[in-house]
């Protein structure tokens, strides 16, 4: 694990007693086998974004001194998927024998640290930054050595129970399969997110037993051994929600996708079948759009007002102007201009922009293309690195050839030109303005301005014929 030495200037920074210093540590090591997958638990997605990459975004504002991530199973699965983090410190579970053995993995990187540790379990993807910051700065108020993050649950099946005072003092923690009937009844549950004074978690650390039904060693045991834990309680269920398995993980796309969708019926954009639609959480919306049934937004999407898109479009990072209508139709890294039309069952490929006033229509698939404004490519074509001037016409099955076996190559079309049903242009290839192709065409040749192209063997008539 190339990142697990301490580098040195973070050394020399933990030897001043600064008691504000904080470090964060993501428990990540566990297999996570309720998830029944080849992939690391925290590697699934929620929304288009891991569990992980959630979690470590949650907690970024907090601009710790040091932030490691505790990995295991798969862990050089998951340092890749991390690797544009930088500040990442990840240190290595192995085996995998619980939380409070996961913590300990701590003890040498951080010795001679003062200060904090915040620790947040990587399946826990929907904590709000705001409810992180209240729970370090309660610690900090209280000066606790110990605060927990809790919530209170309709249905607290599967987490650890939190046993807590009046005053909010937390005297233990019972995992669920250790709980008698009796303790299951207890409502107030352990987020798994907690904030510790290091000193005093590392001194109790190595006292860890795995007398529990899962013989494993749990953080949560370590609470009952500080004189003084406390905790905070968060209002919105949702956002402590472990994910353990496929269904926690339906369930959680699922609120957040109502979620997203309501935020966005409160400005301006109607569903007409809410539940069949998807949305990622960087889709921004202006007013008037309406989304039609079976529609799904991924990425970064913009759409502009007075839109209707749908039913049945797939959109991913594109970003769609004013009074466009989409319709059955799938959109990749491709921006649309205004007034445009586009579908049914066309196809525009990443790196694809279309000028205002575009039509685009039945069964067109564009790639890599830009199409000028008020041009109208309506019938069942392919282009793919093409320039197209404005109000271009292009002919029903009109194929840029732009692969040669071997490399892609541009074709260009100038303003006004019209090119017959059933052209074939083979690239590199320019048709300047205004030219003319006739239906059938295989042009390999430049076309000039203003001229009229025909390729094509001429039509034979033989009069009075018959099979006879
Ligand atoms: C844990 C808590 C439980 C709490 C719940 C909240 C313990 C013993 N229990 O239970 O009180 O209500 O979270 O969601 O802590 N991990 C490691 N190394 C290991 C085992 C786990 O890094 O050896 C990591 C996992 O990858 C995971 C996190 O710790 O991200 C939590 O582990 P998990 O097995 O899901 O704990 P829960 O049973 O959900
Ligand atoms: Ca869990």
């Amino acid at each position: 694990m190339g990142k697990r030495t301490i580098n040195k200037k973070r050394l020399d920074s933990t030897n001043d007693l600064n008691k504000s210093m904080l470090a964060i540590a993501i428990l990540a090591a566990g297999k996570g086998t309720r998830m029944k997958s080849t992939q690391p638990k925290v590697l699934q997605k929620i929304c288009g974004k891991t569990l992980i990459e959630r979690v470590i975004n949650n907690c970024s504002h907090l601009k710790p001194d040091r932030k490691f991530l505790i990995v295991g199973h798969e862990a050089q699965k998951i340092q890749r998927h991390l690797s544009f983090y930088n500040e990442l410190e990840f240190v290595l579970q192995e085996p995998q024998n619980g939380t409070g053995h996961a913590v300990q993995q701590l003890l040498g990187v951080l010795k001679g640290f003062s200060g904090d540790l915040l620790i947040l379990n990587g399946d826990s993807p929907l904590l709000k930054p705001e409810t992180i910051k209240k729970l370090l700065n309660k610690h900090r108020e209280k000066n606790a050595e110990a605060t927990l993050l809790t919530a209170s649950l309709v249905d607290p099946k599967g987490y650890g129970r939190v046993f807590a005072n009046k005053e909010g003092t937390v005297k233990q923690i019972i995992e669920e399969l250790d709980c008698s009937q009796e303790q299951k009844k207890n409502k107030l549950i352990n987020s798994g997110a907690y904030c510790f004074n290091w000193n005093k978690l590392a001194k109790l650390l190595p006292e860890l037993n795995n007398k529990n039904s899962q013989a494993e060693l749990y953080l949560t045991d370590i609470v009952e051994m500080f004189s003084y834990a406390t905790h905070v309680q968060v209002e919105d269920p949702l956002e402590v929600a472990g994910i353990n398995d496929r269904i926690q993980l339906a369930t959680c796309e699922a609120l957040i996708q109502e979620r997203l969708r309501e935020k966005w019926m409160r400005q301006g954009v109607s569903f007409t079948d809410p539940s069949s639609c998807t949305l990622s959480e960087d889709c921004i919306f202006d007013i008037d759009v309406i989304v039609e049934p079976q529609t799904h937004f991924r990425g970064d999407c913009r759409v502009g007002k007075n839109c209707r898109i749908g039913p049945g479009c797939l959109l991913e990072n594109s970003s769609i102007g004013d009074n466009v209508k989409v319709i059955h139709s799938v959109i990749k890294d491709t921006k649309v201009g205004n007034n445009s039309l586009i579908g049914p069952f066309a196809h525009l490929r990443p790196e694809t922009t279309l000028a205002n006033n575009c039509q685009i229509g039945n069964f067109v698939e564009i790639k890599k293309s830009y199409v000028g404004e008020g041009t109208k490519i309506n019938h069942l074509s392919y282009i793919g690195d093409a320039k197209l001037g404005m109000q271009v016409n292009v002919g029903a099955g009109t194929i840029t050839a732009n692969f040669d076996g071997k490399n892609k190559h541009e074709s260009l079309i100038g303003d006004y030109t019209k090119t017959g049903a059933n052209s074939v242009l083979v690239a590199p290839i320019t048709l300047g303005s205004n030219v003319t192709v006739g239906a059938g065409s295989t042009l390999t040749k430049d076309v000039p301005s203003g001229s009229l192209a025909i390729e094509r063997t001429k039509q034979l008539i033989k009069s009075e014929w018959s099979l006879d």
